[in-house]
């Protein structure tokens, strides 16, 4: 199932037997992950309670535009894409013609038509009145989207035929559509994630507190939005994302033989996102059986491990074919001034810099807030849940990829 993490979905129930299923949609979305606030028409709250939206979303439902506050208002703010589930004839009607006077249409009404996702339900000989279809039409063409209807029985008896609400799994396929756009289809992405783990003997090594969430998400996102995503993982507890070729390593060294099969001939990687915290070191030598302590001062001596990234960036420099090269940086002062050295001594594309010391970022947070800066000198802030930021991330590439 695609993931839509603290997505913002508003559902719009209208008027109609069918608002039942719409309850299954909250189910869907929520467990995707998505935020999702619910309106009810007077008409929809004569077929189910908006206790039952309540309950399934978690959040109040919005049901009397005489509440008091603006509620229509702060919902379309907040509103990513309006989903109107189902869309009876009626509302339908009142969304063409620009009616406000009840919760639902008032709060469409401030939500960009292009936001919405109309999902019509009504029985079939309702949806062959050219009124309905001049209706659709008109919202269509102020670019509101449409699913459904599909074909079916009806719930009046003796009637089949178009108008039955599209079931709650495609809808929910129709918005993850929407929410994640294709625009990554067949670029060919790399990303790295994780710690390495240098070991010293069977039971000791070293290694860093990176939980490969970042990487994770990026290769997640990269991969919803159609790329063809290898995730060289490093040892970490997460499950592969879906549709991602996931190739596990443990060390350093087994990081750079995978990244180096990767981006070989013409088929190899066109974008690299090294996220991977690479162990900078590691023991010497690794003992066959574990070492005793009177084996003494030889415990650790250290050897540095090749830089990965730049050897690719000194590998590519100047070739025209060449990867999108990205790297991370984690510091813990001069965060800035650090990642942009990086950025130029490894001879990157762009850097995403992060300050492992800050409340809210950086390992094992959930949420993350970093800093993007390229080559050409641009610096963008973006934060949010690890997902959002990679998303932003890569809404961020594609523009790096056009040039
Ligand atoms: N990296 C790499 N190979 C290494 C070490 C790091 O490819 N052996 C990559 C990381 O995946 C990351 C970037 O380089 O994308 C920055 O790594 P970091 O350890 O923060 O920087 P270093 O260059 O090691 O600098 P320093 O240790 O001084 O902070």
């Amino acid at each position: 199932m695609t993931k839509l993490t603290g997505r913002r979905v508003l559902l719009c129930v209208g008027g109609g037997i069918a608002a039942y299923k719409a309850a299954e949609l909250v189910r869907l979305l929520v467990k995707a992950g998505a935020e999702v606030r619910c309106a009810m028409t007077p008409a929809a709250q004569r077929f189910v309670a908006p206790l039952t939206f309540q309950a399934l979303s978690g959040k109040p439902v919005a049901v009397d535009l005489w509440s008091g506050g603006a509620e229509h208002i702060q919902l379309a703010d907040w509103t990513e894409l309006a989903v109107v589930a189902p869309a009876s004839a009626d509302l339908l009607a009142r969304l063409a013609a620009g009616f406000a006077d009840e919760v639902v249409t008032a709060t469409l009404i401030a939500v960009d038509p292009r936001s919405w996702l109309l999902a019509p339900a009504m029985n079939e000989l309702m949806w062959r009145s050219p009124s309905v279809a001049a209706n659709l039409q008109l919202l269509q063409s102020r670019g509101a989207a449409l699913i459904g209807p599909a074909a079916g029985e009806m719930a009046e008896r003796g009637h089949s035929g178009p108008g039955r609400l599209s079931e709650p799994a495609e809808i929910f396929a129709a918005i993850a559509a929407r929410l994640v756009p294709r625009d990554l289809e067949g670029l060919r992405v790399l990303v790295t994630a994780g710690p390495t783990r240098e070991e010293l003997d069977p039971v000791r090594f070293l290694s860093n507190p990176s939980t490969g969430r970042m990487g994770f998400a990026v290769a997640e996102a990269a991969r919803a939005r159609g790329a063809e995503v290898t995730l060289i993982a490093g040892p970490t507890e997460l499950a592969p994302p879906e549709g991602v070729r996931t190739v596990r390593v443990v060390s350093a060294e087994e990081m750079a033989r995978a990244v180096d099969a990767q981006v070989e001939g013409p088929e190899g990687a066109q974008v690299v996102v090294m996220a991977a915290a690479v162990s900078d070191q590691r023991p010497a030598t690794r003992a066959p059986q574990k070492i005793k302590k009177q084996e003494g001062e030889e415990l650790l001596r250290l050897v540095r491990t090749a830089d990965i990234l730049a050897g690719l960036g000194a590998r590519f420099a100047g070739l025209p074919e060449r990867p999108l090269l990205i790297g991370f940086a984690a510091e813990t002062e001069n965060l800035e001034e650090n990642a942009r050295e990086k950025l130029a001594r490894k001879r990157l594309d762009l850097i995403v810099a992060n300050d492992v010391s800050a409340a809210g970022a950086g390992f094992a947070s959930a949420e993350n807030r970093v800093l993007l800066l390229d080559k050409s000198g641009g610096r963008t802030e973006l934060s949010g849940t690890k997902l959002a930021v990679a998303h932003a991330l890569w809404d961020h590439l594609r523009g790096l990829l056009r040039r």
